[in-house]
């Protein structure tokens, strides 16, 4: 599984370090699961639905500390 998220600087302001750093936690506590490739992107061209995230090419929008777990728990349940 790859998930980027965007690092550009719409989605900065609105947190996307929070999320990767969420994400880190996340993939590290996914245990036996297959791996999980995590890298950045730059500017998805929706900055005002910020954080975007990429999972295997599909756009997650509006991605948050609040819903990351939710939106990480559900894409590994689909791989
Ligand atoms: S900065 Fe993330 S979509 Fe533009």
């Amino acid at each position: 599984m790859e998930i980027q998220v965007c690092i550009g600087s719409g989605c900065h302001l609105k947190g996307a370090h929070y999320v990767i750093k969420r994400l880190k936690e996340l993939v590290a506590g996914n245990g036996t699961a297959k791996p999980v490739r995590l890298t950045a992107s730059f500017c998805q061209e929706s900055c005002t639905e910020g954080v975007v995230v990429r999972i295997n090419g599909v756009v997650v929008k509006n991605v948050s500390i609040g819903n990351i777990d939710t939106i990480f728990r559900e894409a590994v349940a689909r791989r």
